[in-house]
């Protein structure tokens, strides 16, 4: 019999679903020792999603559907329980404060527990569900920074947690995606925590940082001190408006766009040759372009701009942003645009460096980019740190029977 919580038939193995706006990914792993050896990637476009929100459940399940085949063949194993990614601007940080008294004049384990409690009591929005309760630190009369409060002494005890919630239907919808795909949802993880876990050392997390995912549809930011997160935050402006810029602005395709600025963009476009060209064709009949890849470069620095200039303000909103004694870790696909990490760090004057997945065993080459850090992150997994993992309720818990699995697998292997 399965252990329970364990996320594919081998027991050992484990499985992590990212669904971004682009891409689909999902990884199958097995832990060895501290490490983990990547056995499966599958990946596909994902049609039905905008801006971290489901926008067609059956194009979505059907995405999921083809990474999973792909991630099953390529790890001879069979995925029945996976840790999803959440994004989109419904997802909500919020910090959140709670007191006890201390009894006897030491801190037993019960008011440990109880300041907890008493800090976790925020109210949600009316249609939210609670996705992560992240402990920052314990205060005992007024010391800060402890992480484990029980036998000091003293007579106040206070916690400070992040919070992270997320729409209720948003959510249901990812799982219901998942469930179609004749997968389980097993964790929903905000994105922007598995992509931070992916890329961090743990010194960067004392130090204090910041890391902002950078994907199609969404900018996901997390901020780190004193080795806890304090700040997080979404913003649905990323990678696909860069390319409808480009499209608009030169009049082509999306796709003419995107393979444009995957092979000549430019974060910087004083750093480019004018003289350097390249053709661009034009939509429907009318005839190709030639134009500067200068021009490509204006055009995605003025966007890229915009969004770091945003991801300045919610750094500055927050209160931290002199504490990010490590600076900026840039993820996620727009982070392999040239020069991001120079236009970063003179917008935000922080020192910027690029993220991708560290210590990866196995198939590393398979995801040694930037868009694979959530799914990576999501392996890794949170659970340490997470002390609710509220996310375990019956509908992300809900098994498909068996036999529902081998006839859906059956029938899609012979599409
Ligand atoms: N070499 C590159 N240069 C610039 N942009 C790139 C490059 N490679 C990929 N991208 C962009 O990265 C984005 C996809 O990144 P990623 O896979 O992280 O997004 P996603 O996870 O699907 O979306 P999201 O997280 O926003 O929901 C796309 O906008 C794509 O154009
Ligand atoms: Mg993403």
């Amino acid at each position: 019999m399965e252990a329970p919580g364990s996320v594919a038939r081998k027991r050992s193995t484990i499985a992590a679903l990212d669904i971004g706006t682009q891409q689909v990914g999902l990884l199958v792993a097995e832990p060895v020792g501290d490490r983990l050896e990547i056995l499966g990637v599958g990946n596909a476009v994902s049609l039905g999603m905008r801006a971290g929100r489901v926008c067609d459940v059956d194009k979505m399940s059907q995405a999921i559907s083809i990474a999973l085949l792909e991630a099953e063949d390529m790890s001879g194993t069979q995925i029945y329980q996976v840790s999803v990614s959440v994004s989109g601007d419904h997802v909500q940080g919020r910090n959140s404060h709670g007191v006890v008294p201390i009894e006897n004049g030491e801190v037993s384990a019960r008011a440990a527990r109880r300041v907890i409690e008493a800090a976790q009591a925020v109210p949600l929005p009316a249609d939210h569900r609670l996705l992560h309760l992240m402990r920052r630190e314990y205060i005992v009369d007024g010391q800060g920074g402890v992480s484990d409060p029980v036998g000091m002494d003293g007579v106040r005890l206070e916690a400070n947690l992040h919070v992270i919630s997320g729409c209720e239907s948003a959510l249901s919808n990812i799982i219901k995606c998942c469930n179609k795909a004749a997968l389980s949802a097993a964790g929903l993880v905000v994105s922007s925590l598995a992509s931070a876990e992916a890329v961090l050392v743990p010194d960067e997390k004392e130090l204090g940082v910041a890391v902002v995912d950078i994907g199609a549809g969404t900018v996901e930011l997390s901020v780190f001190v004193g080795g806890a997160v304090v700040h997080t935050n979404v913003t649905p402006v990323a990678g696909l408006h860069i390319t409808r810029d480009l499209a608009r602005c030169l009049e082509t395709s999306m796709a003419e766009a995107e393979a444009l600025k995957k092979r000549h963009g430019a974060a910087i476009g004083s750093l480019v040759d004018r003289s350097v060209c390249v053709e661009v064709s034009g939509v429907g009949k009318r005839p190709p372009r030639v134009v500067s890849c200068r021009l490509v470069a204006d055009i995605m620095q003025a966007r890229l701009e915009e969004i770091l200039e945003l991801v300045a303000e919610s750094i500055i909103a927050s209160g931290y942003h002199e504490l990010l004694t490590s600076g900026l870790v840039l993820t996620g696909g727009t982070a392999m645009t040239p020069g991001i990490a120079e236009l970063a760090s003179e917008i935000l004057r922080m020192p910027v460096r690029i993220g991708e997945p560290r210590e990866v065993d196995g198939l590393a080459g398979e995801i040694d980019d930037p868009s694979w850090s959530t799914a990576y992150g999501l392996l890794l997994g949170l659970r340490e740190q997470d002390m609710a993992q509220p996310w375990r309720s019956s509908l992300g818990e809900r098994m498909l029977p068996q036999w529902v699995r081998r006839k859906w697998r059956n029938f899609s292997k012979t599409q």
